[in-house]
């Protein structure tokens, strides 16, 4: 009787912890497409960074198959798109909206909500943020790297990383004829500020993501 008790207590336990993590404000993306309509060559001939952006909304679908593309999960032991330096899972990726910022979590292919505010003039210093539906922020938290690796190594390979994931986003955005491009000149203190991001994790780049026209 007891172990019954126990076993329906877990349960429940186990059913709260998982309904508190898929909250409403959450967004569960649909899967990511895999199959292009160009090839990779036609994809690297087509990848450029943007010049402008509109305000065109892009859909879940494409936004899930360009996040995907980033750091998605392409092997049963979890590993990823892009190379990750010590296979370590530092990389985050987080998705600015008009009226919220959320976390991209490539297990659950969710986007869960970070903070509830239009942000999109506090992440870079470009016009494409403000006007592109949608902006993607690459973080890293460098203390996920092995104890003997030093400071100035784990932030060069943080950006290296970053570099990767970079590329893959925009060979994903010109397959799918959408703009993008890779912004260093970054808000970091408002980034820091206002995703409330620990000492450990840094900013790195933005790509604000959308239509040409
Ligand atoms: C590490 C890195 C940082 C960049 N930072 C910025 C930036 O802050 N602002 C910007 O407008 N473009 C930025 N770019 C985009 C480059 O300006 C762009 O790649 C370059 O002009 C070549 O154009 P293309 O990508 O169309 O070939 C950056 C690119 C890289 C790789």
């Amino acid at each position: 009787m007891k172990n019954i008790i126990l076993f329906g207590l877990s349960f429940f336990i186990l059913l709260t912890i998982e309904i508190k993590t898929i909250n409403a404000a959450d967004i569960e993306l649909p899967n990511p497409s895999k199959k292009f309509q160009v090839d990779l060559g036609e994809a690297l001939e087509q990848r450029k960074s943007a010049e402008k952006i509109t305000n065109k909304e892009i859909s879940l679908e494409n936004l899930s198959t360009v996040l995907w593309a980033a750091i998605g999960i392409n092997r049963e032991d979890g590993r990823r798109t892009a190379p990750m330096a010590f296979n370590k899972d530092y990389i985050k990726i987080y998705v600015v909206m008009e009226n919220a910022v959320y976390l991209y979590n490539p297990k659950k292919n969710l986007l869960k909500q970070i903070v509830e505010k239009n942000l999109k003039k506090n992440i870079a210093n470009t016009k494409l943020a403000e006007t592109a539906p949608v902006s993607i922020l690459i973080t890293a938290d460098i203390s996920e790297f092995p104890f003997y690796v030093k400071n100035n190594l784990r932030v060069m390979y943080a950006h290296a990383n970053a570099g990767c994931v970079a590329q893959n986003i925009y060979l994903a955005a010109a397959a799918l004829k959408l703009e993008t491009r890779m912004i260093g000149y970054i808000k970091e203190n408002d980034i820091i500020k206002e995703l409330n991001l620990q000492k450990n994790e840094i900013p790195l780049y933005v790509m604000p993501l959308g239509y040409s026209g």
